[in-house]
């Protein structure tokens, strides 16, 4: 149990990656506090809710697990996520900014300014948000370690994509020059690109008849998480890193 007594706040987790980072994170003995805005499937025209991911984690007898209603683009809504996770466990040891998306394809011209700036907004101003209330309680602690789910869209020319592949190359530079000014304080930050993922987002979004060959599940990023959850500065940091190369060409030594 490497996370045993470590606190775990994984953005976006009602469903997809996050889902499977905070179940993975929970069975290696954290104590994860899950976010996002679903509470309702009724209410959802995706599956999952905050509440249904804690229930996965409970019937596993993994660590603890608090659902926690949260918008993070909404600063005040933030700031209570930080607070309700230090009120239920105490410390926050692991912030990973999962939650994200894009929009419908468009080119730059054709795309309407308020989609625009929606997926800017999630994508880059959610994550700052996140970092920096939950910094201070990690530079009290002198460690910690924050997992920016970034994506290869940050080093794409698809053409239709730009606001995706923008906001997640702007959540690169983000995460690069954040662990240049926490470095002094122990605390890790990385980019993480999880590869092709089949969540359930990515399900709304494709054709019933899509091909997924070549697709993972969402257990899929579980290991490569909970290994850089262990990091700190001293360790591993200011890093942007495929899943594909965990164990070749980045994490445990062989
Ligand atoms: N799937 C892939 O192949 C793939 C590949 C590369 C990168 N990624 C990245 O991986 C991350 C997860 O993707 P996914 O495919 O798992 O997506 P998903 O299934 O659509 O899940 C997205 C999650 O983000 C949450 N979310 C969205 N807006 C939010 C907000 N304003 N506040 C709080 N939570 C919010 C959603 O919860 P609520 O709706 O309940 O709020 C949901 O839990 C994203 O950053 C995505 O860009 C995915």
């Amino acid at each position: 149990m490497s996370l045993e007594g470590k606190v775990a706040i994984v953005t976006g987790s009602s469903r997809g990656i996050g889902r499977g980072m905070a179940i993975a994170l929970a069975q290696a003995g954290a104590n994860v506090v899950v976010v996002g805005r679903t509470e309702n499937s009724e209410k959802s025209r995706i599956p999952g809710t905050i509440h249904e991911t804690v229930e996965e984690i409970k019937a596993l007898r993994a660590g603890k697990a608090i659902a926690v209603r949260c918008d993070v683009t909404k600063p005040d809504e933030v700031e209570a996520l930080m607070k309700q996770a230090l009120d239920a466990f105490g410390r926050i040891d692991v912030l990973i900014n999962n939650a994200g998306g894009s929009s419908t394809p468009s080119t730059i011209m054709d795309t309407p300014v308020y989609r625009w700036l929606n997926v800017m907004n999630l994508n880059i101003n959610g994550v700052f948000l996140c970092c920096k209330l939950a910094l201070p309680h990690m530079i009290k602690q002198q460690a910690g370690s924050i997992i920016n789910v970034s994506s290869g869209a940050a080093v794409s020319t698809s053409p239709q994509m730009a606001a995706y592949n923008t906001s997640k190359a702007a959540l690169e530079r983000l995460s690069l020059v954040l662990a240049e000014e926490v470095r002094s304080h122990n605390i890790s930050v990385v980019a993480y690109r999880p590869g092709r993922v089949r969540s359930q987002g990515a399900e709304y979004v494709f054709a019933k008849d899509f091909d997924w060959t070549g697709w993972d599940d969402i257990h899929a990023c579980g290991p490569s998480t909970v290994w850089l959850a262990q990091q700190t500065a001293k360790t591993f940091t200011g890093q942007v890193v495929d899943r594909g190369g965990f164990g070749k060409t980045w994490g445990p030594k062989g």
